[in-house]
């Protein structure tokens, strides 16, 4: 069903202390910064061989990693898997019975298509799929 492990999403309260560890300090290069107003957070995508790390801090304590961090702390948010097609994988993911947070895809950072399964579902790991916007990236 998943090709891959796309990203690890991290959430952060100091977004440019994070950038300073991962990219200076780990050596990883920051290739795509973006606001996603709707999800209220400002995401960093770095490289780590042919996959990411995402970099999330939130806009506001009234977004979803805004309550993450005032409940949980900073840290592991999430995993990504990458999928071809996103319609198809949502399908069968509800052909399976699986609780899905979204129903349908909506528009995630770099024009991929995303969707988060329900950590009740997924053994307590908050999980999403990535469709990218131009195949494997
Ligand atoms: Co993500």
């Amino acid at each position: 069903m998943f090709a891959r492990i796309d990203h690890v999403g991290v959430a952060v309260e100091d977004l440019d202390a994070a950038i300073a560890l991962y990219e200076t300090t780990y050596g990883m290069a920051l290739v795509h910064r973006e606001t996603v107003t709707e999800q209220g957070v400002e995401a960093v995508l770095l490289d780590v061989g042919e996959n990411h790390v995402e970099l999330l801090a939130p806009l506001g304590p009234d977004t979803p990693v805004g309550k993450f961090l005032a409940k949980k702390g900073p840290g592991m948010h999430h995993v990504a898997y990458q999928v071809a097609d996103i319609d198809a994988t949502l399908e069968a993911l509800k052909a399976a019975g699986t609780r899905l947070i979204d129903e349908t895809p909506r528009i995630g950072i770099r024009g991929s298509r995303v969707a988060f399964l329900h950590p009740a579902a997924t053994g307590g790991v908050l999980t999403e799929i990535v469709e990218p916007a131009h195949g494997p990236q």
